[in-house]
This record gives C-alpha cells, sequence and structure tokens, in this order.
C-alpha cells in the first residue's frame, strides 16, 4: 500500500439554508479555492490508524478515540470496505474555517474517507462518499438536512431537496461572488437547534417562512440556469429578510451585508448556518475591488473571491 492524499472542497450555499431542514429545497455549490486534505502513509506495523490533525492539534487512535467525528469516519469507511484496522497514519489539513457555515466538517471527513478508501484500493463513488459523510455530520450537527455531504462529495453545484437525489444544476452565466467571514464561530447545529426550538413554539409561522424560502430558491434556480444574473441580487434580499425573520442573521452579518450592497453588490445575504460565519455578495468584475475594500473595512476577517460555474 503506498502513500496517497485525497482532498474534498468546501461549500457554499447560495439559497435555502435553514428552510432545507424542513424539506424545502435549497442551491449550493462547491467552493475549490478552500479545500480539506487527507494524507495517508503506511505505519508502524502493530499501531493500528491513527489520524493526526495538526490545525487542531489533535491525535487519537482509532481504538482509543472511537466517538470523535475524526475516528467515526475512518470507522465507517473501513466498514463499508469491509477492511480490517490498516497500520497506517493520516495527517488530515484544512484550509477551510470551523464553524463558518463553509462546511469544514463535512469536507474533513469526505477527505479522510477517499483517502482510506485510495489507499486501501477502493476508492468510494461520489455518492458512497456522501452517505458516509452524512451518517457522521447526523451523530455530529444533529438534524443535517444532507445538503452539505452532497454537494461536497459530488464536487458539484446541486439543488437539493431532502430525501431526493440531488440535481445537478448548470449557471448559464458564471458569476462572481465574495465570501466575507465575519471571523465569528457559530456552530451550525446551535443555530439549527434555536431553528427547530422556535418552530416547535410557533410551527405555523416557521412553515409559512420556510415555504417563502422554497419560493425563492425555485426562482433563483430559474434565473440561475437562463443566466439571468442581474435577477438574483433581489432575490437573495429576499431571502436574507426571510433569514433575519428565522432568527439566524446577527449584527456581524448585517453590517457586512450593508456594506457590500452600499459598495455596489448587486445582493447579499449570510450563507449556512448563519449567527456568525460568512456572508455572500453578488459582484461584477468591476465592483469586486469596492466590495471588498468595503467588506474588510467593515470588519470581515477575510474576503474570498470565486467565480460560480
Ligand atoms: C448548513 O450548511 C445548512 C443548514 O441548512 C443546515 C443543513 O441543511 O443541514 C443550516
Amino acid at each position: 500500500m503506498s502513500a496517497c492524499t485525497a482532498t474534498a472542497p468546501g461549500k457554499i450555499i447560495l439559497f435555502g439554508e435553514h428552510a432545507v431542514v424542513y424539506g424545502q429545497p435549497a442551491l449550493a455549490v462547491p467552493l475549490h479555492e478552500l479545500r480539506a486534505a487527507a494524507y495517508i502513509e503506511p505505519g508502524s506495523p502493530g499501531g493500528g490508524l491513527t489520524i493526526e490533525a495538526a490545525d487542531l492539534g489533535l491525535r487519537l487512535s482509532l481504538a482509543e478515540a472511537a466517538a470523535h467525528a475524526l475516528a467515526l469516519t475512518a470507522r465507517l469507511a473501513l466498514e463499508r470496505l469491509s477492511a480490517g484496522e490498516p497500520d497506517a497514519r493520516i495527517t488530515v489539513r484544512s484550509g477551510i474555517p470551523v464553524a463558518a457555515g463553509l462546511g469544514s466538517g463535512a469536507a474533513v471527513s469526505a477527505a479522510l474517507a477517499r483517502a482510506l478508501g485510495e489507499y486501501l484500493g477502493s476508492p468510494f463513488e461520489a455518492v458512497e462518499l456522501s452517505a458516509l459523510v452524512y451518517e457522521v455530520e447526523k451523530v455530529h450537527h444533529g438534524t443535517p438536512s444532507g445538503i452539505d455531504n452532497t454537494v461536497i462529495c459530488f464536487e458539484m453545484p446541486v439543488y437539493f431537496v431532502r430525501g431526493r437525489e440531488p440535481v445537478v444544476f448548470h449557471p448559464g452565466q458564471p458569476f462572481d461572488l465574495l465570501i466575507g467571514d465575519t471571523g465569528v464561530a457559530s456552530p451550525t447545529r446551535k443555530t439549527v437547534g434555536a431553528v427547530r426550538d422556535a418552530w416547535q413554539r410557533a410551527p405555523d409561522s416557521y412553515e409559512t417562512i420556510f415555504a417563502e424560502i422554497g419560493s425563492v430558491v425555485e426562482a433563483a434556480r430559474t434565473a440561475l440556469e437562463r443566466g439571468q444574473t442581474a435577477r438574483l441580487g433581489p432575490l437573495m434580499g429576499k431571502n436574507q429578510a426571510l433569514l433575519r425573520r428565522l432568527g439566524v442573521s446577527s449584527p456581524e452579518l448585517e453590517r457586512l451585508i450593508e456594506a457590500a450592497l452600499t459598495a455596489g453588490a448587486l445582493g447579499a445575504k449570510l450563507s449556512g448556518g448563519g449567527g456568525g460565519g460568512n456572508m455572500i455578495a453578488l459582484v461584477e468584475p468591476e465592483t469586486v475591488a469596492r466590495v471588498r475594500a468595503a467588506l474588510i473595512e467593515a470588519g470581515a476577517r477575510r474576503v474570498i473571491h470565486t467565480l460560480v460555474r
């Protein structure tokens, strides 16, 4: 068995986060600029499998830390490959900020399982990999819809409805997004749990909001596929207003959204779980520099430019 490396991208939810947990559609794209990587190499004979995440200062062995998300990923991967525990060392690195709405947990799991599959000579198909990562997400993230593992494992833009086959969509026209990081860590589990509690207290009004978000997503899909990028801006605004009503925006997100719009972005909204984390702004090539500067000025810790195509 020879050493190998596997990677997986981060993700951006364009439209429909949170409502997607309740059966509404959502649109998401992979974020190729930020990736997680897992390097696997032979370890000492009899040493079993060890996993190191240098960025997190973490080192664990499969035998001792079965409950950890990374160990669970490895265990599920070995089960699906019908393989015993190899004497190997996996080193995981990720450039995707944690608890920022960019899918870092799912990407790290996907890279790790992919590396194990390749190392053991049975690479996972995207669909198997996605199902495996979903199992890990369920244990560690509460009630995930499945959109993160799907977009990250398929590495394609997806129109996603919980429990259905994901549909790959193709933007009719490439478009520029800036991703602004509030720097405020906000685990998805927390905001998803808060929305769930609020929904349980007032199911009718929350389901009305979810359905309205679903309509925005359908309109956005049509606009995207037709290459009508200018129509996306107002739809982002509508989606953001509905996310605000769900209670998942935050002062930091609002500040960045406002700054982006004032500087000429066509639309802006939070992306992912909210409560902190990242926002996205739709920009034109000529406004990229101005909007980026405005985001930094308004407190963004990092701004990433990506072309969605
Ligand atoms: C997280 O990226 C998106 C949420 O809708 C949660 C989920 O779909 O599992 C907030």
